[in-house]
């Protein structure tokens, strides 16, 4: 007698921020974005996404960062889900509980993190059986990062940031991160990008050679000196404190420092696990940030950690 496969009552699926090594911004394109040349690193600072099988389709959020999340049907995570649902041809609605480690607004993908660990999560919970390809193509259309969250390690990204390449590095990177107490909508510090440079011809982006060549070679001295970030002046220029903050870091013995993504997290690269809590020690006493966390990079993206059989 064959018995069918157990369909599992609740799945849960860690998933990691990010930070960018290298941010190229390009023009501003007619449908709104920027072309982009990124290298993502995903780092161990997770959230948790769990959907269970519910009677009407709803979003709770726990965790440090909890009130600063919608519940509503803007939540990117709901949203993931939904679109799934379609896709799978679902019409059970599905309860989502995500435990929030990911500053919001901090420029780490958290949003973006906690779509692409729903459409993981609610393709398990369903036995959609969907491959990579097809939840990285949903997860561009919920956002430009959210294949990468899915995909994690160390990419590449062209486009807007979905198109991925995978990078060969060698080594483990030691990052502290130094959270703000506010966070920065991101359409608003590329709109700030875009003034700062009105006027100057702004060139295709294209990755440079340093970061890779430090990636390969595990040097994190070199990567931290390569660290560039073409948002970073419209981060600073929105949040000018910012400035103290990366100054800070470096004079306490940071490699590099650098804004991550459209900001204000600054993201401190260190040269070991020791380094890293030293820094950490001294940018709390210096009060420079509202929060500071250590994380080690890279980790894989978005995986299911429990996903109980029903008996
Ligand atoms: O893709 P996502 O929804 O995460 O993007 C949020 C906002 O960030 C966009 O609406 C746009 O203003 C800006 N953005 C951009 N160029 C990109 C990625 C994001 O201008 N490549």
């Amino acid at each position: 007698m064959t018995t069918a496969p157990a369909v599992p009552r609740s799945v849960t699926v860690r998933v990691p921020a990010k930070v960018n090594l290298e941010l190229r911004v390009g023009p501003r394109r007619r449908d709104g974005y920027h072309d982009l040349a990124t290298v993502f690193m995903a780092i161990g600072l997770h959230d948790e996404v769990s959907v269970a099988v519910g009677d009407e389709w709803q979003v709770e959020v726990v965790g440090p960062y909890a009130p600063l999340v919608p519940t509503d049907g803007s939540n990117l995570a709901l949203r993931a889900a939904k679109l799934i649902a379609e896709r799978g041809a679902v019409t059970q609605p599905a309860s989502l509980r995500i435990h929030k480690e990911i500053p919001v607004a901090g420029g780490m993908a958290g949003g973006s993190a906690d779509a692409a660990a729903a459409l993981l999560a609610c393709d398990h919970l369903w036995g959609l059986g969907l491959d990579r390809d097809e939840l990285s193509q949903m997860a561009a259309t919920l956002g430009s990062d959210v294949p990468f969250a899915l995909t994690g390690g160390i990419a590449i990204a062209s486009g807007r940031g979905e198109q991925l390449a995978p990078v060969l590095a060698r080594g483990s990177y030691h990052w502290v991160l130094a959270v703000s107490s506010t966070g920065l909508p991101t359409p608003r510090v590329y709109a700030e990008c875009d003034r700062l440079r009105r006027g100057t011809g702004v060139a295709a982006p294209g990755p440079s050679p340093l970061i890779m060549t430090a990636l390969r070679s595990g040097d994190a001295q070199a990567l931290g000196r390569a660290l560039a970030n073409d948002l970073q002046e419209a981060a600073i220029t929105l949040q000018p404190g910012l400035r103290q903050v990366i100054d800070a870091g470096l004079e306490y013995g940071a490699l590099g420092g650098i804004v991550s993504g459209s900001g204000p997290t600054v993201a401190f690269l260190t040269a070991s696990p020791e380094a890293a809590l030293d820094l950490c020690v001294s940018l709390a006493a210096a009060g420079v940030a509202a929060e500071v966390k250590r994380a080690r990079g890279p980790v894989h993206g978005a995986h299911v950690v429990t996903a109980p059989a029903l008996d």
